[in-house]
């Protein structure tokens, strides 16, 4: 018995992985196992004898049992050891950069002005840029002899050459979404409409494609005073100064009446341009008093409504606020200027966490 035991115990203990344990404990304990065997002979043998062996034989089954799952779990535990020591991972390690894309100063102009004039009562409305003649032109009182329409640089969408209606445009500004919104909402009116324009004309301060922010308010008792703060409410969360001076110079467009075109104080020192003092004046807008006939092509009542409306180059307050010196730049796609004036993506502008400067 005790030869049986140290041959299967030392067996245990040398056992390389699961095939071989299994290997022994069927040598020890399966069916024609020795140790089986062994208790087979128990019943040939007298009550007395049995009494002597059974007991022992009975231990020395348990203690190869115990034996044997003692080492099946040692050598589960090897095999995941060695799994685990070639899949370490330090988890401590930088991690590796990603390189994520930034958001367009037009873009994030385009949200710090929404955010302001939403504070201010404004929602957003759009149009499209493929404009018919009559949105960007005849409803804003731009008839078809009108000079303005010759001024605007216009580019005209192909018709076939059978085709007598007039050719649609890419829209020149986005007035024209002051008549569709006054068309879909009616009176009153608040709203500033971004997006996107186009005039023919290249240049360092002027692109074919270009951004603009419409604003429209009509009310029952609305005037030149509410267009002037509105816009100085504007210029001031805009460009984070406390003082602004805007200079309404007289103007004309066919839209407005009376017109004016706003200019903004500021100085030009060493190319740095500081914005609420100097002496130099920079355009940034035109507005006035909506015209009564483009109210009416609105469908509304110009004897009860009357109203402001603005148009501002959004582009050009990104240039003034981000101080980028080339417009052109703006749509040429290069990935190291993108790098350097582009924002964070989760940088997003709101009026309480404060506008990005
Ligand atoms: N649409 C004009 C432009 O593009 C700007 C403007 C808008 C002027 C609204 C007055 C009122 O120059």
């Amino acid at each position: 018995m005790d030869d049986l035991r140290l041959k299967y115990i030392k067996a245990i203990s040398d056992a390389r992985d699961e095939n071989a344990l299994e290997d022994v404990r069927l040598a020890a304990l399966g069916k024609k196992g020795e140790v089986s065997l062994q208790m087979r002979e128990l019943g040939k043998m007298t009550p007395e004898e049995r009494k002597v062996a059974g007991p022992t034989l009975n231990a020395l089954k348990d203690e190869l049992n115990s034996a044997l799952n003692a080492k099946k779990t040692a050598l589960a535990d090897a095999v995941l050891n060695a799994r685990l020591e070639t899949e370490w991972l330090d988890v401590t390690l930088p991690s590796r950069a990603t390189n994520i894309g930034s958001v367009h100063p037009i873009s994030q102009v385009t949200e710090e002005v929404i955010s302001i004039f939403a504070d201010m009562g404004f929602s957003v409305a759009e149009g499209p840029r493929i404009e018919t003649d009559w949105y960007n032109f005849d409803a804003l009182n731009i008839p078809g002899h009108h000079p303005a329409r010759a001024e605007m640089d216009t580019f005209y969408m192909k018709r076939s050459s059978d085709d007598e209606r007039p050719p649609h445009v890419l829209r020149t500004h986005t007035s024209p979404v002051q008549v569709r919104t006054m068309e879909k909402s009616g009176a009153p009116i608040r709203v500033i409409c971004p997006g996107g324009v186009y005039r023919a004309d290249y240049d360092q301060t002027h692109t074919p494609m270009f951004h603009q922010v419409e604003g429209l308010a009509i009310d029952k008792d609305l005037s030149m005073a509410n267009l002037k703060w509105v816009l100085e409410q504007f210029v001031k969360i805009f460009f984070s100064v406390d003082d602004v001076e805007l200079r309404f110079r007289a103007s004309h467009f066919p839209f407005t009446e009376p017109s004016a075109e706003v200019d903004i104080r500021c100085s030009w020192d060493d190319g740095q341009l500081k914005i609420g003092e100097g002496n130099d004046w920079l355009e940034i807008l035109g507005s006035g008093m909506v015209h009564p006939k483009v109210l009416s092509a609105g469908g509304i009542d110009p004897n009860i409504w009357q109203g402001f409306a603005f148009g501002m180059g959004i582009d050009r307050i990104a240039m003034l606020k981000y101080g980028i010196p080339d417009l052109r730049s703006f749509f040429d796609s290069d990935l190291r200027w993108l790098r350097h004036y582009g924002f964070a993506s989760l940088d997003q502008p709101n009026l309480h966490a404060g506008l990005s400067r």
